[in-house]
């Protein structure tokens, strides 16, 4: 039977079928027994966009003991930053606030070279620039957060080739789907991103790591776990948290950097163009006519505007709530609906691009040498 979707670290497309790739990956589904100890984090893990893991459950039950534990995950610097992006870094964020731990931020720099044909050196490195900005903005704890970009801390290279001796080309080939073409950065990559993933374990010894990220790339994950634990390295297998896509704008199954900007929110963006690409592209599950739509009412199960709220930028549950039966009871139309997000996501990016400004004068204290 022909796949309907395709999800890899390098190409999402088609409509995703979580449940078949809970299967497929071999991942855990997180139950309403570990939600239940997630009541207090951030939205998007109370309000399942995660819906997955590998080991969470130790490393809440590590975490709560007091014990050591650390949280990874990286962004490869293609383009400017996208809500979407904010997915894992938010849950970083808000598992260091509840529980005190070291976050480690590598940039890929390397990654996003060798497989974007259009990015070039200059490029990916004036990009990550702007994006670890835009990382520091979100108000991770300075002296507890540590950025590092592979082009930069070169040192991760002495870290991957351990690893590379210990991946063969067919794990890689069949893992991350590589094709005869592909140049041979990418059959290395993999070896890298490991190093990231294993790098708190190699400067602080072993312990328990969570990476949060998008299903996308848990191929990483996965290969990571299976060298972490031989004889040379000895180290722990790190848990994993995986989240579903942010869907685009037109709700295509991802909002990815290769869209074009209209089915993309940027984090750069301003009121002007917040508002047109709301109220022009943001796929609306409310009735045609406002007449159908009062009668019948919305779905906001299928409405891009009420996701971005649900997930990002609407954090009371009370008003949360309110808003979702109004909009099913016809009450809301989508105009309103819109208006209400294009509010938050103003206020939230006014705050944003504040603290991108300010994080220039910071950028120093995050950064690993
Ligand atoms: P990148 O830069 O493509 O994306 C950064 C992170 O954002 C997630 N993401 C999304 N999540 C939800 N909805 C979306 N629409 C969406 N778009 C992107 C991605 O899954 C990713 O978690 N190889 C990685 C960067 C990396 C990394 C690491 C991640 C380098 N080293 C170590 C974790 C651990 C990448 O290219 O992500």
């Amino acid at each position: 039977m022909k796949k309907e979707f395709t999800v890899t670290p390098w190409e999402v497309s088609g409509n995703v079928d979580y449940e078949r790739l809970i299967k497929e990956f071999g991942v855990t589904l997180i139950d309403a027994n570990m939600r239940y100890k997630l009541v207090k984090t951030h939205p998007l893990l109370r309000r399942g966009l995660y819906f997955s893991h590998r080991d969470f459950d130790l490393w809440l039950e590590r975490a709560e003991k007091g014990k050591k534990i650390s949280v990874i995950t990286g962004r490869g610097p293609s383009d400017k930053m996208h809500i979407g992006h904010l997915v894992p870094f938010l849950v970083a964020k808000s598992l260091q606030e509840q529980f005190d731990c070291e976050v480690f931020i590598p940039i890929s720099d390397d990654e996003k070279f060798y497989v974007k044909e259009e990015v070039t050196f200059e490029k990916v490195l004036a990009y990550a620039q702007d994006n670890i900005l835009d990382i520091i903005a979100l108000g991770f704890k300075r002296g507890k957060t540590y950025i590092f970009e592979d082009f930069v801390y070169t040192n991760i290279y002495t870290y991957a080739a351990q690893i590379a001796k210990r991946i063969t080309y067919s794990t890689s080939k069949a893992v991350f789907g590589l094709k005869p073409e592909d140049n041979v950065g990418w059959s290395f990559y993999p070896a890298m991103q490991a190093a990231h993933i294993l790098f708190p374990q190699f400067l602080r010894g072993k312990h328990l790591s969570v990476v949060p990220v998008a299903i996308d790339q848990d191929p990483f994950i996965r290969v990571t776990r299976d060298i972490s634990t031989h004889k040379d390295f000895q180290f722990e297998k790190p848990a994993a948290l995986h989240s579903k896509f942010m869907p685009s704008l037109d709700g295509g199954a991802k909002m990815s950097a290769s869209d074009t900007t209209s089915k993309v929110i940027y984090l750069s963006d301003n009121l002007e163009e917040v508002k047109k690409k709301i109220n022009k592209y943001a796929f609306s599950g409310g009735k045609d006519t406002i007449e159908d739509h009062r009668k019948h009412g919305g779905n906001p199960d299928i409405d891009v505007s009420f996701q971005y709220l649900r997930y990002l930028f609407e954090p009371d549950d009370q008003k949360l709530g309110k808003i979702e039966s109004d909009y099913r009871s016809g009450k809301l139309l989508t105009s309103e609906l819109k208006s209400i997000l294009i509010e938050k996501i103003f206020l939230f990016l006014k705050e944003h691009q504040k603290r991108k400004e300010q994080a220039k004068r910071n950028v120093e204290k995050f950064i690993l040498k």
